[in-house]
């Protein structure tokens, strides 16, 4: 790890603003940029001096490792305004610690703290009239580093790049969410990089997700490589199961990652007073409990899409429904997700950041 210092940042500032051509009351989910970004090179062995400049093009060498070998990796957050205009942050440090947790795993430098929080509030301050307000709206946060070093010799990058680019969105889905539990194709694998956000993870999950697309489905259940018998996480979020009043989900590993959301879950359900189990959980013992009434709800979390009721799911050929139920599990984590994220409740876990 480099050794920590306050980074000085330069900051260009745009004068062609772009945010009267985007419509804040229709926000697709990750489609417009703001107006700036961060940006921090690493060369000679350390980061450099950070920069913020109006968002624009950057240009790469063809032979640059990223477009090779994959080197990268990224972080997903969101910011939010509350009904007094304070910007807010959920769990920040936990994002930032997660970036370099992959990065480590593809042999990339890790980022000092200072970097990563400094330039975020540097650039959450410039754009702060682009975090929605919104009902369920929020300012989508791509902070992601890939390696610039060029040549076609495969191994780690000597120059990388760090930015973090902003995009304010609605919500991650819309309607039903129906799941298909895959059984084919594997999304991770043990010793793998399934646990670190890595740009080849998601690649990897594409072309399964349009199959099941193609059948009617939005999004894949992965199950584990080895036999493909127990459930582990969906598309990119972690999933949660409802059998009669427990709640259990699958313990992290180095096949998947270790949500921040999930864990979120956890610590409201059991504040609840909801069982909640964290277990290795068999598709058999999902069917069987769907087959005979006990599976009340599923649902995946990320911060994306926050928490996302699935309705359905398939497996094999068959479909199974979800019940719709009152006084879901889902909604009512949520709302307690979400009251902490919009300033709206009390924050007893010390999970919200206020950007001053
Ligand atoms: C593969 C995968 N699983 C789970 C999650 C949920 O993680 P978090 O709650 O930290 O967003 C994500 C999204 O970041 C993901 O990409």
């Amino acid at each position: 790890m480099n050794t920590a210092v306050s980074p000085m940042i330069k900051i260009e500032k745009t004068n062609n603003s772009k945010i009267n051509e985007v419509d804040f009351d229709n926000l697709p989910f990750g489609q417009h940029l703001s107006d700036h970004m961060f940006v921090c090179d690493y060369k000679n062995g350390k980061w450099q001096q950070p920069h913020i400049v109006p968002y624009q093009n950057i240009s790469l060498d063809p032979s640059s490792k990223i477009f090779h070998y994959g080197q990268s990796v990224f972080e997903g957050m969101k910011a939010y305004k509350d009904a007094r205009g304070q910007v807010l942050l959920f769990r920040p440090l936990d994002n930032q610690n997660r970036l370099n947790i992959s990065a480590k795993r593809l042999a990339i430098p890790e980022l000092p703290e200072e970097y990563f929080m400094e330039g975020l509030k540097a650039l959450l301050k410039l754009d702060s009239d682009w975090i929605p307000t919104s009902d369920g709206s929020s300012l989508y946060i791509r902070p992601f580093i890939f390696a610039t070093g060029n040549g076609f010799h495969a191994s780690p990058a000597d120059t990388y790049k760090f930015i973090i680019a902003c995009s304010p969105s609605g919500a991650y889905f819309s309607g039903k969410l129906k799941v298909l539990i895959e059984e084919k194709y594997s999304r991770s694998a043990n010793g793998g990089v399934g646990f670190a956000k890595a740009g080849g993870n998601y690649a990897g999950q594409f072309y399964p997700t349009q199959l099941a697309v193609e059948k009617g489905y939005q999004q894949v259940i992965w199950t584990d490589d080895n036999t493909h018998e127990y459930i582990e996480e969906a598309g990119a979020m972690n999933i949660f199961m409802r059998i009669n009043d427990t709640l259990i989900t699958g313990p992290t590993s180095d096949r998947i990652l270790d949500g921040i959301t999930r864990k979120s879950v956890i610590t409201i359900a059991k504040d609840e007073g909801i069982k909640v189990e964290v277990r290795k959980i068999k598709v058999k013992e999902v069917i069987e409990a769907s087959n005979n009434g006990s599976l009340k709800e599923m649902f995946g979390s990320g911060t994306a899409a926050v928490i996302s009721p699935i309705t359905g799911f398939g497996y094999r050929d068959n479909d199974f429904e979800l019940p719709e139920i009152e006084n879901s599990y889902a909604a009512l984590i949520k709302k307690r997700i979400t009251d902490i994220q919009y300033n709206r409740a009390e924050d007893k876990f010390g999970w919200r950041y206020i950007v001053e």
